[in-house]
């Protein structure tokens, strides 16, 4: 960790130099942006990850096997690069589950090393969780277990040991992990997976020469590994068949650090119909879309005959001190779309999505503000064995959250889905206004989040928040909280020990 800051003080050093354009530094500035407009071939058909199966468990649960495996993949020409996946080589599969449906897993660790995986977005017991205190042992086996209910949403599984999250991820851990619900259901939105219905993990990849991923943090940037090349679904520049008028994504950026700013090619609008946690109250146009990683959110888009049209990612205004160097200046093509001279079904989506409820009137048991900086929340590194606070269960709180320095940070809150009250005292924007667990953090502006702690109190056993950029939450911005029941206190987190 200290290595690392010194060589951020040092990058932050030549981000200055590089503003005043010294020579070589000049260079090295100007060469740091990637555009790849126009330049992808998209011969790969997109991949959809295959729907994870589950057996009916003895207490009626289904019961999910979920192998956590080294292996190789053939992300391009020449050799294949050693990657880690789920039930996999790269990636893992899609979980489906409906609200009220009991759900088991048995997480099988076939690593060399210790990792988890948690999952994000999730309302379940933080013993359940998967994060940094349910680790599980090479060669073990975790089963957490819990009944999932919380409306319909796009969530996702990925690891989150202390310290090495960044690079568990960046191998290939990551999946999605989908609920249903008769709500959703009951709407006329685009619904048939892998047909019009899209999974897109999106994601950069630096390769080296012997196309082995590189994990470097660009000379000079500030948020860590930030790649040239992007993934969909682990591949790279691909191509979707659309057979239909309107697509469903659900897209998720599952990079460990760069923020997109989604659009097409050609600017046209399209719906957003749902963010982090669930559907909003109703679509919202729009023609560009931020997402920091870890957010998801679902888009609705309208295809003509024939047509091809390319999702891309567009410069974005949120660099700060070195943006250039962490790729906010990058122009990136990342997936093509080509429509059949016919395309079936309806035209626009449904007006009215889902009943999003209002927190804003809600009595507040209490207010706490954080403050994300240099690595740290409130001046405070990451502790396995510090409970920050705890909160109690029903209750309704409201977090001020404030990125106080240069560079990008967004913020995590594991078990709950927040709502964002006000961004700098004024309403949010209408991509804020839905179900979020993880939110980008513009520098200097304020977010009042308020959230409603439910269900699964337990003293000892802590949920997380943090800043999702991987490398900042495992150098320590990241704190824990516990939800306490009727009368009780703070405890003691247990003696960490791995699931063997
Ligand atoms: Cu996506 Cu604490 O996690
Ligand atoms: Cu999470
Ligand atoms: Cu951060």
């Amino acid at each position: 960790m200290r290595r690392r800051t010194a060589l951020k003080a040092i990058g932050i050093g030549i981000g200055g130099l590089v503003v005043l354009g010294g020579g070589g530094l000049g260079v090295y500035y100007a060469a740091a942006k990637r555009d790849t407009f126009g330049k992808i071939p998209f011969d790969r058909a997109l991949p959809i990850p295959s729907l994870a199966e589950a057996d009916r468990g003895g207490s009626g649960a289904r019961v999910f096997t979920l192998g956590i495996q080294p292996g190789e993949t053939r992300f391009k020409d020449g050799p294949a690069t050693r990657t880690w996946g789920v039930n996999g080589t790269y990636l893992g599969p899609t979980i489906r589950a409906r609200r009220g449906e009991r759900v088991e897993f048995a997480v099988h660790n076939g690593l060399d090393q210790e990792t988890s995986l948690h999952w994000h977005g999730m309302h379940l017991p933080a013993a359940m969780d998967g994060g940094p205190h349910q680790p599980v042992a090479a060669g073990g086996t975790w089963r957490p277990r819990w009944t999932v209910d919380q409306p319909a949403a796009t969530l996702w599984y990925h690891p989150h040991v202390h310290g090495a999250t960044a690079d568990h991820m960046y191998r290939g851990l990551t999946g999605l992990f989908i609920v249903d619900d008769e709500d959703a259901e009951a709407l006329n939105l685009p619904s048939e997976y892998g047909v019009d219905d899209v999974p897109m993990i999106v994601q950069d990849r630096a390769f080296d020469g012997d196309n082995q991923f590189e994990q470097r943090t660009p000379l000079g940037g500030s948020l860590g590994v930030i790649g040239d090349e992007i993934l969909v679904n682990g591949t790279i520049g691909p191509y979707f068949d659309v057979t239909t008028r309107l697509v469903r994504l659900r897209l998720l950026n599952g990079s460990n650090a760069r923020l997109y700013n989604f659009g097409f090619s050609d600017d046209r609008s399209f719906w957003l119909v749902a963010t982090d946690g669930g559907l909003l109250a109703e679509p919202w146009e729009t023609d560009r879309l931020y997402l920091s990683p870890g957010e998801r959110a679902e888009i609705v888009v309208a295809f003509q005959p024939g047509e091809r049209v390319e999702l891309r990612s567009y410069p974005s205004d949120h660099g700060g001190l070195v943006g250039r160097l962490d790729g906010f200046d990058d122009r990136l093509d990342i997936c093509q779309f080509r429509a059949a001279g016919t395309l079936a079904g309806a035209a626009v989506p449904p007006a009215e999505l889902a009943a999003v409820p209002d927190l804003a009137g809600e009595p507040v048991a209490e207010g706490r503000s954080f403050v994300l900086a240099s690595d740290q929340i409130n001046g405070r590194s990451m502790a396995m064995d510090r409970i920050d606070f705890g909160v109690r269960e029903g209750s309704v709180e409201v977090w001020e959250v404030t990125n106080d320095n240069g560079f990008l940070h967004n913020f995590h809150v594991h078990d709950v889905q927040f709502q964002v009250l006000t961004v700098d005292g004024q309403p949010p924007e209408p991509h804020l206004r839905g179900r979020k667990d993880t939110i980008l953090l513009v520098q200097g502006k304020r977010y009042r989040l308020a959230m409603r702690f439910t269900d699964h109190t337990d003293p000892n056993m802590p949920y997380m928040y943090h800043c999702h950029l991987l490398q900042h939450e495992d150098d320590g911005m990241m704190g824990q909280f516990v939800v306490l029941g009727e009368g009780e206190r703070v405890g003691v987190v247990p003696q960490q020990h791995s699931h063997p």
